[in-house]
């Protein structure tokens, strides 16, 4: 019988003092505080400090950060050139794979593993991205590009530059809270993924690379985008019951619900949940936040005892798709806020790094004699 811990179930593989899940409680802290404290209280950027530093930053620190990080916002003639040569149809987190790689074509000094040499590389992957994705989108719709606004926080900034025009302070504020609370969350399959490649001294655009491939995965990152794909199919919230019904029978995941960890419900949820209900009121989106609903109750009645609940991507979806967000982008959103989690995950596993190589159990034969192939 095999000792393997299927999908690591359980199993502890670093030590991290970035976030704390308790998930039979619905617990999340950042650095010991409270995610709905943080979500509430704080910003994304003095939050991207916090997971590149493990604490919050005084004034001085924060005002050099952000002179840092907003002074990293324009992306060059190169990676425009890149980003004009991508074509439309491409989907987005492919694009953003592809494009976060290229970020280390134009680094003088890629593979440095000197961590403030590091910290200094993941702020300017965490300031270009959104210039990116922005871009990415006003290119597919045949749109012009709009610089960044370096006067602008990272979440009106982001808004701006894909929109055109600065969002209200409400969307703004909405937008910011979704960031912060998707920052970080443990050795989740994409963060652990940073953590496996930085343990080989291999460079921040390849861990963060392949962090984003590891979100792009539908039982991960890629689940804010199958909710909402879940609330367009339901015609109207009066089928929501039936059609939660049919899923399980089915034995079919439904997007946004259950956690490896959480068998409660996600404290980012619950913030969550909130957001999207005056949201989706504010803007005329009444319906996908009474389908949310309808969903959540049936789900509550029927798996609630399994340690079934919402998770982070169940509600985000109709946050998002009020901000005013495409479908296709919510899952770079996730990315967006986490890369700031990931590259923070790099910087502790390089502080006292040691190489990540688990054993696999071998289950197949043994002393096969080698057959030619002409008699096989
Ligand atoms: C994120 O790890 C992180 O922290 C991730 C994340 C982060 O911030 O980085 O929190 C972000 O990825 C959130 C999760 C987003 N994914 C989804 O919403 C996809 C749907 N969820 C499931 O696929 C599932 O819940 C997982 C993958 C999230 C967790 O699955 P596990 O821990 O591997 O649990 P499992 O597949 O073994 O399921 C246990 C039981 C099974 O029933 P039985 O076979 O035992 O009868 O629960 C059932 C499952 O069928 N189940 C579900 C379900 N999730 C689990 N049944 C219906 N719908 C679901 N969503």
């Amino acid at each position: 019988m095999s000792t393997a811990a299927k999908g690591l179930e359980g199993i502890v593989a670093a030590e991290t003092v970035l976030s704390f899940i308790d998930g039979e409680r619905g617990i999340l802290e950042y650095a010991g505080i409270a995610i709905n404290d943080l979500a509430k209280d704080s910003n994304f950027e003095e939050v991207s400090f916090l997971m590149l530093n493990g604490r919050l930053p005084n004034k001085p620190e924060f005002d050099a950060f952000l002179a840092d990080l907003r002074g990293a916002y324009t992306i060059s003639d190169h990676t425009i050139g890149l980003l004009r040569s991508i074509p439309a149809t491409a989907q987005p987190m492919h694009m953003l794979r592809t494009m976060v790689s290229a970020l280390a074509l134009e680094d003088p000094n890629p593979n440095s593993i000197d961590i403030p040499e590091v910290r200094a590389k993941a702020i300017r992957i965490l300031a270009k991205v959104p210039t990116i994705v922005a871009g990415f989108d006003r290119l597919r719709r045949g749109l012009d590009l709009i610089a960044p606004d370096q006067n602008l926080t990272f979440a009106a900034n982001f808004l701006y530059m894909l929109n055109g025009e600065k969002p209200t302070a409400t969307m703004e504020r909405a937008f910011d809270a979704c960031m912060i609370l998707h920052a970080d969350h443990g050795l989740n399959a994409s963060t652990f993924t940073a953590r496996v490649i930085t343990s080989t001294l291999s460079d921040i655009y390849s861990a963060i690379t392949g962090a984003v491939g590891a979100l792009r995965g539908p039982l991960h990152g890629g689940a804010n985008e199958g909710v909402m794909v879940m609330l367009n199919e339901i015609e109207n919230v009066s089928e929501a019951e039936q059609f939660v019904m049919n899923k399980l029978a089915a034995k079919d995941r439904i997007m946004g619900f259950g956690h490896r960890v959480y068998k409660s419900y996600d404290p980012r949820a619950t913030y969550l949940k909130t957001l999207a209900e005056q949201l989706a009121n504010d803007t005329g989106n009444a319906d996908l936040y009474a389908k949310s609903h309808a969903i959540e109750k049936t789900m509550d009645r029927e798996v609630a005892s399994k340690g079934i609940y919402p998770n982070v991507d169940f509600y985000s979806a109709t946050t998002y798709h009020s901000i005013g967000l495409k479908l296709d982008l919510f899952t770079p959103m996730f990315a967006l806020s986490r890369i700031a989690g990931w590259a923070g995950h790099a910087l502790e596993q390089l502080d006292g790094n040691r190489l990540i190589r688990p054993k696999a159990d071998y289950v197949g034969p043994h002393e096969k004699p080698y057959v030619a192939i002409e008699q096989r």
